[in-house]
Order: structure tokens, then C-alpha cells, then sequence
């Protein structure tokens, strides 16, 4: 996950094209919530996921989830 923002507690919506997606874990990112390598020298690894039709996604900004990288209403939202 990107840096956590626990009193952010919403997911972030974006519509993603099929392909391979790295969410920033470590808040460096110039380019949140993707990762852009801003990471290295530190403990934190992207998170590697996969879109497979174009679709609209929710994703954590919290840390609470249980479905990384994915929202799954931990934070309060109902993610549709
Ligand atoms: S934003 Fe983290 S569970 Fe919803």
C-alpha cells in the first residue's frame, strides 16, 4: 500500500485499463498511487497487481483492508 492515511479513510477510484499495476507501499511516489521506483534503498516492494478488462477500482489508501491493494469497506466506505 502507498503511505498510509488512516484519517484519509476513502479509497482512491480510478478506472484502469487492462495490464499490470505496482501500488506505492512506501509514500515516495511522485506518481501515486503507482509505484515509481522512489522505493529503492528502503524495506518497502510495490504491490504488484493485475487489471484484466477495463474496469473501475477502489483502492486502499487506509491500510486497513484485508484485500490489498483493493478498498474492502475496513475504513468506512461501501465500495460498490
Ligand atoms: S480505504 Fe482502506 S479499507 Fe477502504
Amino acid at each position: 500500500m502507498s503511505k498510509m492515511n488512516i484519517e484519509a479513510g476513502m479509497p482512491i477510484a480510478l478506472t484502469l485499463e487492462p495490464g499490470t499495476y505496482y501500488r506505492c507501499t512506501c509514500g515516495k511516489s511522485q506518481h501515486l498511487p503507482f509505484c515509481d521506483e522512489s522505493h529503492r534503498g528502503g524495506d518497502s516492494q510495490p504491490l504488484r497487481f493485475e487489471i484484466r478488462s477495463r474496469q473501475k477500482v477502489y483502492l486502499c489508501s487506509c491500510g486497513k483492508t484485508g484485500k490489498a491493494p483493493y478498498c474492502d469497506g475496513s475504513c468506512g466506505f461501501s465500495p460498490p
